[in-house]
């Protein structure tokens, strides 16, 4: 299940790429994935459709990812399905950002029903420690990247995710903010902590949230 954990590593290669480059290849290796997955030659198209809501599939899917081993400042990325979902542990100074960036962002108090009601907070989560979300951009289905560091996509960035298809930020809970063309914050789906909160089971998604 679990594709990754822990901080991104940095790719020796990448130091060569442009950030749209970078994230070119990032989407590219997702879609290959999804290809392989489902064992049939079709590209991109087919693959954005799979990123469609579907709350009706959703509802019937259950899964549980063991998050145990994962540090603070850590996160895991794995898919749901079919989609790309992260899960990170945040510190109190990823937590303290959130709070900073309030007037940058489109829907700061999560109006848009693109999360369960336990999680129209700030966080966006049941602990602020754990954010658990769908790593789609609501723009057009990319995944952005995971940005945690400062200053890593401009002189003033806090920490968040990067969708270099057109250039959509969002902070670390997945607020979109302005001059993105995303037009909302990424979907938190419905979870619950499970085994003393060592692993999170993943059970749905809210009838009204849209994947993009
Ligand atoms: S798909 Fe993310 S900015 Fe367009």
């Amino acid at each position: 299940m679990s594709v990754k954990q822990g901080k991104d590593k940095k790719d020796p290669g990448s130091k060569t790429l442009s950030r749209k480059e970078l994230s070119k290849r990032r989407f590219l290796t997702a879609a290959t994935a999804a290809v392989g997955t489902a064992g049939i030659g079709v590209i991109a198209v087919p693959f954005i459709r799979t990123l469609e809501p579907d709350a009706a599939s959703a509802a019937d899917s259950v899964i549980t990812v063991d998050i145990s081993g994962i540090p603070p400042g850590g996160h895991i990325t794995t898919s749901w399905q079919q989609k790309p979902l992260i899960i990170v542990r945040r510190t109190p100074e990823m937590l303290a950002t959130l709070s900073q960036v309030t007037s940058q962002l489109k829907d700061p108090d999560n109006k848009v029903p693109q999360q369960p009601p336990y999680a129209q907070n700030i966080y966006r989560s049941r602990e602020p420690e754990w954010l658990v979300m769908m790593q789609v951009c609501t723009h057009l289905c990319c995944s952005p990247a995971y940005e945690p560091e400062k200053g890593s996509v401009s002189p003033t960035w806090l920490g968040g995710f990067f969708c270099a298809c057109h250039g959509s930020s969002y902070d670390f809970s997945g607020r979109v903010m302005f001059g993105s063309p995303a037009p909302a914050n990424m979907v938190v789906p419905d979870y619950t902590f499970i085994d003393g909160g060592k692993s999170v089971q993943i059970t749905g998604l809210e009838k009204e949230s849209k994947l993009c």
